[in-house]
């Protein structure tokens, strides 16, 4: 398949939104993402040894999983979808109503569309129809490993540093909630809810090394070293040696 028709269709649409003041950044930076994001699809499903159309439609959905991004912020001025509205449902009316190049049937678009539906869901249902289970699975895992690489970036003071992309969270720098900490321990998913320190969103990464489906997603983050990037950016104290620890085994075992 030819990507290029689609990677210039979602171009045109995130340039659209482009205003001329100082958020044009971040617009351009959710075109990146969003073509990093296809490039990890990429890896992963050649990783995995998937080839083939099922692998063309999970590379579609992976390249447009975040086109709701873009009126998002063009109607909301934030990504924090709490405060706005679900941008992956967004994304599905964007696909819906946009112009896409030709040569697909409608039911390799409704794949392509359920992905990004579900690229952000805090779960999955387990029990997926075969077909969308490879591009729901493919597509959070590539878009996870690419919110790693912005948010360290971004804690490490390489990036642009900005609020809209930390959710306005207290950077209080020795603390962190007793709640998200345990979950991370304990091998749990973090909850959003229990977000309250810029460190509460670093644990919340961590926890998702233990959520990448697929292990050739695990062995790109390690590849780029994310999991003890990201455990560096959090304090040094004794509990969190002790996190270091635990997930640095399990990501390495
Ligand atoms: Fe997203």
């Amino acid at each position: 398949m030819q990507f290029g028709p689609h990677v210039a269709v979602l171009s045109r649409f995130a340039e659209s939104h482009l205003t001329g003041g100082p958020d044009d950044a971040l617009i351009r930076l959710k075109l990146d993402h969003s073509l990093r994001v296809l490039d990890n699809a990429g890896r992963i499903l050649s990783a995995e040894g998937v080839s083939g159309h099922m692998a063309d439609l999970t590379r579609l959905a992976a390249l447009y999983h975040d086109m709701g991004r873009f009126p998002q912020f063009a109607i909301y001025h934030t990504f924090n979808d709490r405060d706005s509205a679900n941008h992956a449902r967004l994304g599905v009316l964007a696909l819906r109503e946009t112009e896409l190049p030709p040569g697909l049937p409608e039911r390799d678009w409704r794949v392509v569309r359920f992905a990004v539906a579900q690229h952000n869901a805090k779960a999955i249902r387990p029990t997926l129809p075969p077909g969308l289970t490879l591009p729901v699975t493919v597509v959070r895992d590539a878009d996870k490993l690419d919110i790693f690489r912005i948010l360290l970036d971004h804690f490490e003071g390489n990036g642009e540093r900005s609020e809209a992309v930390i959710h306005r969270l207290e950077d209080a720098p020795d603390r962190y909630s007793d709640e998200m900490y345990q979950a991370i321990l304990q091998g749990r998913i973090g909850d959003y809810r229990h977000m309250r320190y810029a460190n509460d969103f670093k644990l919340l990464l961590t926890g998702w090394l233990h959520d990448l489906r697929y292990h050739s997603s695990l062995a790109l983050a390690l590849e780029r070293d994310y999991p003890a990037r990201l455990l560096a950016q959090l304090p040094d104290d004794t509990r969190i040696r002790r996190l270091r620890e635990v997930v640095l085994s399990r990501v390495r075992a």
